[in-house]
């Protein structure tokens, strides 16, 4: 057995992932193939040297910030803290580390406050996160008592951010929480396998999205809930944009539904007792260039004379959440 990942294939045994579990060596080789990312060997080494922590911890998986408290020499802290930015941007968060706040790009916490409200109470149960930057919000399932949280993104950036993390917040989670550099076409077909399926943020990077619903859905068990989080736009079932080469400077940006119609493609790939729990539009205090992501940032993606609209004229970006159940 590779010795890196042990605690993932552990926790595949343990879950009785078996249909996945043959597949994992060659999916970890391709997600973290130094070949095909140059950067990967320095994200890889900056994970390597933080510096080994006090076993003594206090960890919070269930506040706004995803909190390790944790005594740092002075020297230890600036160590830690040079490491992290080798990581940036960092995007989703926030957290502190052994009292480093990493002020993420976006305020995640503020999604998470209006997404948990409307979810069949996540303990005990088996949750993946498809699409899950670098964890944060699987830290909160995790703090809310799921069973086991599995994340996958291709992005091997986040997958090192997860295991920054990891490293402060040690076994505080009873090893629940785990991070699988894929993509969900990568999730094997007709799984059946999970009680929570989150897609949040994903839906409209997806050129398929009636695929994408398909591929949740087989892997949900039967009564199993999705919760589903993507931009929207006004309308009724018959409205959707599918914007130009950009939207809000954002390129792989394809459909964008009004809630109505995200419901009918719902109801359409089979799920039931679809409902829109949530609506909101993207705030300028949500999504910020911060000292931890200095790129450019929402307000810089929209229109300066009337930030209603994108740089490209379309509606500034308004997000759904929507909850179903696979029969
Ligand atoms: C806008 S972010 C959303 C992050 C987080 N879920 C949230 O709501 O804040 C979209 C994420 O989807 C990931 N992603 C891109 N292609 C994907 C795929 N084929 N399967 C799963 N995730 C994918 C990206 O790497 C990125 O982290």
């Amino acid at each position: 057995m590779d010795t890196t990942h042990r605690d993932l294939y552990h926790a595949f045994v343990d879950q009785g992932l078996d249909a996945w579990l043959a597949k994992l060596p060659k999916q970890l080789a391709r997600g973290l193939d130094r070949k095909r990312y140059g950067d990967l060997p320095a994200w890889e080494k900056a994970v390597a040297k933080l510096p080994v922590l006090p076993a003594e911890r206090q960890v919070w998986l269930d506040r706004d910030t995803v909190t390790v408290e944790l005594a740092l020499s002075d020297a230890q802290r600036r160590q830690s803290e040079n490491l992290l930015l080798k990581l940036a941007p960092w995007r989703k968060g926030p957290y502190s580390l052994g009292g480093i706040h990493i002020d993420t790009e976006w305020r995640s916490d503020w999604k998470w406050r209006r997404v948990a409200p409307h979810l069949s109470a996540l303990a005990g149960r088996r949750v993946l996160d498809v699409g899950g930057g670098s964890g944060y919000h699987a830290w909160r399932m995790a703090g809310a008592g799921a069973a086991f949280v599995l994340v996958i993104d291709p992005s091997p950036r986040f997958y090192y951010q997860f295991q920054a993390v990891r490293h402060f917040v040690g076994d505080a989670d009873g090893g629940r929480t785990h991070f699988l550099p894929v993509g969900i076409e990568d999730v094997p077909a007709k799984l059946e396998a999970f009680d929570t399926v989150f897609s949040m943020g994903v839906l409209y990077h997806r050129p398929s999205p009636l695929e994408h619903l398909q591929q949740l859905k087989d892997a949900l068990r039967p009564g199993g809930e999705l919760v589903l989080e993507t931009l929207v736009v006004e309308g009724d079932e018959t409205t959707v944009l599918l914007p130009g080469e950009r939207y809000a400077a954002m390129p792989n940006v394809y459909f964008l539904p009004s809630s109505a119609a995200l419901c009918q493609w719902l109801e359409r790939s089979g799920f039931d007792n679809v409902r829109i729990v949530d609506e909101a539009t993207t705030s300028l205090e949500e999504q910020r260039s911060t000292e931890w992501m200095t790129f450019q940032s929402l307000a810089d993606f929209l229109d300066p004379e009337d930030p209603s609209k994108t740089l490209e004229g379309y509606p500034a970006p308004s997000r759904a959440v929507v909850v179903a159940n696979k029969p």
